[in-house]
C-alpha cells in the first residue's frame, strides 16, 4: 500500500515565458493508518527526468529531493502545489525549485488545532513531526519509482516550519518516535535527511521565555499583532493591531526569567569561531551578547556595503562606511518588543505553543514548570519528555541520532517573535559540534521565509555538488 502508484501522475505545464514541464503525483497517502486527509502528499518532478534529460547539471538521479513544508503557527501545515492560492502556501518555492531541478515533495502535516470526527484532538505535538518523518520515509520507501536523490533530502519551513525542518534534520531515526510512526503505519525506512533550511525557526520553546526576556527586560511596551480567529477555507488568520504595557507582575517575571535564560546560556559552554567561550553575567552583558551584537554588526555591514541605507535611528554605529558598535538598547527600541510575558508559555493558556501540547482531550498545557507555578488559570504541565522531543537541541548530545550535515538557518535582523539568541545558540551549537553551518540575519527582515529563493538554492547546490 506504500508504494507509489505511478499510473496516477499527470504532465503539468507551468505557465509564463520560461514555463517548465513536470510531472506530478497529488494526493498520495504516505501512512498506511491516517488519522487525517491531512496525511497525503504531492510529488513534482521535472518531465526531464522521465526522458534522460538534465536540468542545471542534475538528471533523474542526481537532483535533490527538496521537501518545503506550510506549517505556521504550529497550525497544520496542508500538501501544496504550484499556482496554489490558497492559505498557507508556498507555491512560489515550489515552482523555483523545480525550474531549478529539485524534486519537491510537499507533504501535509498534522497540526495542533486539529480535530477527528468525533472532536477528539489529533494534531498535538508530536503529530507534526511525525508525520514529516513519514512522509520522509515514503520517499525513501518509493526511491525507485521517484526520480531524485534520497541521499539528498532537504527540508524547508519558516517559522514553526522551521522549527520543523530544525527538528527533523537533528532527530533522523530518533528512537523516541518509533512508537508513533508504527501506529499511523509509515514505512519502515530511515527518516535521516541531508540538510536543513529554517527560516526564523520558532524552537527551543521552554527556553524561549527567558531568552525574550533576557533581550527585551526593561522594554515595557509592547507592539503586537493580536490573534483574533484562524482564517476560514483557505484564508490567513485574523490579526488586529494592539499596544499595550506591561504590567508590574510582567516586570517582575520578566526579571526572573531573564535570571534563568542566563543560567541556562552558562550551562551550554557554547564557543565562537575562535573557540572562546560564550558566557552571561548576571546583568545579562557579557560575551554571549557581544557575539549575538556581532550577527548584527555584520548584518547592517553588508547592508551598507550593498547601498541600502540605514535610518540612523536603530542604534548601528558607523564610521566612514564600516559599523563599529551596536548600541543595543537603542537597537531593540527601534525593532519594538512584540510579546508579553511570558512570550510563549503564557499564563492564560492562549498561546500557539500551549495550545501544541495539549493533548487528545485538553486543549493546551504549560510546558513549562515556570509558567505552571505562576499560571492565571487551572492547568496541566506537559510531558517533559514531550517538550524535549520537539526541541531540535534535545538531539545533538544524543548519540542515537543521525543529524544532517548541512544546516542553513536565516533570522530577520527584524524579527521580534523569538529573541535573536534563539537561532544564534542552535547555530552555534551545531557549529561547535561539527556540522557545517550558514547562519546569517539579513539586515531589515521581518519575521519571514524564502525571501532570498536564489542564496537558498546557491547553497543547495553547493552543499549537493
Ligand atoms: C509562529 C510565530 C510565532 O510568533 C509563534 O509564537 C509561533 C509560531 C509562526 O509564524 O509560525
Amino acid at each position: 500500500m506504500l508504494k507509489l502508484d505511478v499510473s496516477r501522475y499527470t504532465d503539468q505545464i507551468l505557465s509564463g515565458e520560461n514555463g517548465l514541464a513536470y510531472r506530478e503525483f497529488r494526493d498520495i497517502p504516505y501512512v498506511e493508518k491516517p488519522v487525517s486527509d491531512i496525511q497525503k502528499l504531492n510529488i513534482f518532478v521535472p518531465l526531464a527526468y522521465f526522458h534522460d534529460g538534465i536540468v542545471n547539471g542534475y538528471d533523474k538521479d542526481t537532483a535533490p529531493t527538496f521537501m518545503p513544508n506550510t506549517v505556521g503557527g504550529y497550525m497544520p501545515g496542508p500538501r501544496d502545489y504550484p499556482g496554489n492560492k490558497g492559505y498557507p502556501s508556498n507555491s512560489k518555492t515550489i515552482i523555483e525549485a523545480l525550474k531549478h531541478g529539485y524534486v519537491v515533495v510537499s507533504a501535509g502535516l498534522r497540526g495542533r488545532n486539529l480535530k477527528s470526527s468525533d472532536d477528539k484532538n489529533i494534531g498535538k505535538a508530536p503529530a507534526f513531526l511525525v508525520d514529516m518523518k513519514a512522509a520522509i520515509r515514503y520517499v525513501r520507501h518509493n526511491q525507485n519509482l521517484i526520480p531524485g536523490n534520497v541521499e539528498r533530502i532537504i527540508t524547508n519551513g519558516t517559522s514553526a516550519g522551521g522549527a520543523t525542518s530544525a527538528t527533523i534534520g537533528m532527530s533522523g531515526n530518533a528512537e523516541y518516535f518509533e512508537p508513533y510512526l508504527e501506529k499511523i503505519g509509515a514505512a519502515n525506512e530511515s527518516d535521516a535527511i541531508y540538510a536543513a533550511s529554517c527560516y526564523c525557526p520558532i524552537h527551543n520553546l521552554e527556553n524561549a521565555d527567558g531568552a525574550y526576556e533576557w533581550e527585551f527586560n526593561g522594554i515595557n511596551t509592547w507592539y503586537s499583532k493580536v490573534f483574533i480567529r484562524d482564517g476560514k477555507n483557505g484564508e490567513p488568520p485574523v490579526f488586529e493591531d494592539r499596544k499595550g504595557e506591561l504590567s508590574v507582575e510582567e516586570r517582575k517575571l520578566s526579571d526572573e526569567l531573564k535570571q534563568q535564560f542566563i543560567e541556562y546560556v552558562n550551562s551550554l559552554n557554547l564557543k565562537d569561531d575562535s573557540g572562546s567561550n560564550l558566557s552571561l553575567n548576571g546583568d545579562g552583558t557579557g560575551s554571549f551578547l557581544n557575539y549575538v551584537k556581532d550577527f548584527i554588526k555584520q548584518s547592517a555591514q553588508k547592508a551598507l556595503d550593498s547601498g541600502q541605507k540605514l535610518s540612523g535611528s536603530e542604534g548601528i554605529e558607523v564610521e566612514s562606511g564600516k559599523v563599529v558598535g551596536v548600541d543595543w538598547i537603542k537597537y531593540l527600541h527601534s525593532i519594538t518588543r512584540m510579546k508579553t510575558v511570558p512570550a510563549f508559555d503564557d499564563l492564560d493558556l492562549k498561546n500557539p505553543e500551549p495550545n501544541l501540547f495539549g493533548d487528545e482531550e485538553i486543549e493546551s498545557k504549560h510546558f513549562t514548570k515556570f509558567s505552571q507555578e505562576h499560571s492565571h488559570v487551572t492547568s496541566k504541565v506537559a510531558d517533559s519528555t514531550l517538550v524535549e522531543a520537539v526541541n531540535p537541541l534535545t538531539y545533538l548530545s544524543n548519540r542515537g541520532v543521525d543529524t544532517a550535515k548541512y544546516w542553513r538557518i536565516r533570522h530577520g535582523a527584524s524579527d521580534r517573535d523569538t529573541s535573536f539568541a534563539i537561532p544564534v545558540i542552535l547555530a552555534t551549537a551545531l557549529k561547535n559540534s561539527g556540522y557545517k553551518v550558514d547562519f546569517a540575519m539579513p539586515w531589515g527582515v521581518p519575521h519571514s521565509g524564502d525571501y532570498d529563493l536564489r542564496d537558498l538554492f546557491t547553497w543547495i547546490d553547493k552543499i549537493c555538488g
